[in-house]
């Protein structure tokens, strides 16, 4: 039985081997851990198994269709090389996906700031904003 003051990333990645969601700072302030909750983008290193109990949790595990196809933004980032190390990049995805379903991704100013939460120390800004205008164009919004 997991303890429910576990947070959900260390439920993800150390009870459930889910380890594409990522641990940068662990308290909120690099987005590295974002993943779906009921379809919102939240930060599992702040949020509690308990306030998750019974709800829907998407990893970047989840987002890519069976058969080994991409989800468009995972395409996207590949086609715009939006990624170095790559260490931040399921984070950005999550986080680029919850943007575009949001409808914060209209402008490149708009992709900036509600994008802001998801930091990357190799600095590939501007090829992630370039990887979510092409992924919006292919994305079902929904
Ligand atoms: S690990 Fe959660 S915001 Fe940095
Ligand atoms: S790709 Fe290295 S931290 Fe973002």
């Amino acid at each position: 039985m997991l303890d429910p003051r576990v947070t959900v990333l260390d439920a993800l990645r150390e009870h459930l081997h889910l380890t594409g969601t990522k641990k940068g700072c662990d308290q909120g302030q690099c987005g590295a851990c974002t993943v779906h909750i009921e379809g919102e983008r939240v930060l599992s290193c702040l949020t509690l198994v308990a306030a998750a109990h019974g709800k829907r949790i998407e990893t970047i595990e989840a987002l890519a269709g069976g058969a080994g196809n991409l989800h468009p933004m995972q395409q996207a980032f590949i086609d715009h090389d939006g990624f170095q190390c790559g260490y931040c990049t399921p984070g950005q995805i999550m986080s680029a996906v919850g943007c575009i379903r949001e409808g914060h991704a209209g402008t490149d100013a708009d992709i900036q700031e509600y994008m802001s939460g998801n930091l990357c120390r190799c600095a590939a800004y501007p090829n992630i904003v370039a990887a979510i205008r092409q992924a919006l164009d292919r994305m079902k919004v929904g």
